[in-house]
């Protein structure tokens, strides 16, 4: 490369490096900014939001129950001080489809499992009409314990928790996740768009396609023939159709 290309070519990166940073791109180390043309391109790094940062793929895989006693008597959020039992997960290890839903109820939090309440009938009800079994599936949730009187996590919370929830997913490695409602879609792929517009396509979550749709509470309010029912049964339609499984045939209501 001669003199002039180099001189070139480092005038670019430095408008390109101080046009990132005037766009509010920080963390992109200083010394870049004055670094030899010819660095490794690999050493510029885009910076990452602090929560993308911790949401980083585990290196190695791990069993579930390697990550539930790392758990332990968990105590790392204020959510410990008031659960009565921590809702690590239940189902298959080696499931090709995860649920998550946002965190435990009151009888999550009486029998240590998720979904086993009122929402958990419909999120089984639907688990039934996808001619699968509750055991054949994964089902987890945001936070582990039980936010008082059922309010979403808050975003400490959800910081301190979902690294595990993470690692649980990278366990499982299914080949399809479903995000049940907003907070489960917001925490997951970190955005605030609402639950009504993300639903219905999948999005990459660390590799693994992600289906956001309305959480079984909300379908327990607009009722079993509602627009938002059949808007769930269409998210897992195409579920199904990922995961190349029969899709039953089911009535639509007149
Ligand atoms: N709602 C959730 O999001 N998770 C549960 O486990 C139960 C109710």
């Amino acid at each position: 490369m001669t003199h002039s290309t180099q001189s070139h070519l480092s005038a670019s990166l430095t408008a390109y490096l101080e046009d990132l940073q005037e766009s509010g791109v920080d963390g992109i180390p200083a010394e870049l900014m004055t670094a030899p043309v010819m660095a490794p391109a690999t050493t510029v790094t885009t910076a990452k939001p602090a929560a993308a940062q911790q949401l980083s793929t585990p290196e190695k895989h791990e069993s579930l129950e390697a990550i539930r006693k790392e758990l332990g008597a968990c105590q790392r959020c204020k959510l410990g001080a008031t659960r009565k039992n921590l809702v690590f997960g239940v189902g298959n290890p080696n499931a090709r489809l995860v649920f998550v839903g946002e965190g435990p109820g009151a009888d999550e939090d009486t029998q240590g499992e998720p979904f086993v309440g009122d929402a958990g009938k419909i999120l089984n009800r639907i688990i039934a009409a996808m001619e699968l079994k509750r055991e054949d599936v994964y089902i987890c949730n945001v936070v582990k314990c039980r936010p008082p009187q059922n309010r979403p996590p808050e975003s400490d919370e959800v910081s301190t928790c979902i690294p595990f929830l993470l690692r649980q997913l990278h366990s499982v490695r299914p080949e399809v996740i479903v995000a049940l409602g907003t907070s489960a879609a917001h925490a997951l792929l970190q955005s605030k768009v609402a639950i009504s517009k993300m639903r219905g396509k999948f999005h990459d979550f660390h590799g693994m396609p992600l289906m956001p749709t309305y959480h079984p509470s909300y379908l327990l309010r607009t009722g079993g023939n509602s627009d938002s029912f059949w808007s769930v049964w269409d998210d897992m339609i195409q579920v199904l159709q990922l995961l190349k499984l029969p899709v039953p045939e089911k009535s639509r209501k007149k």
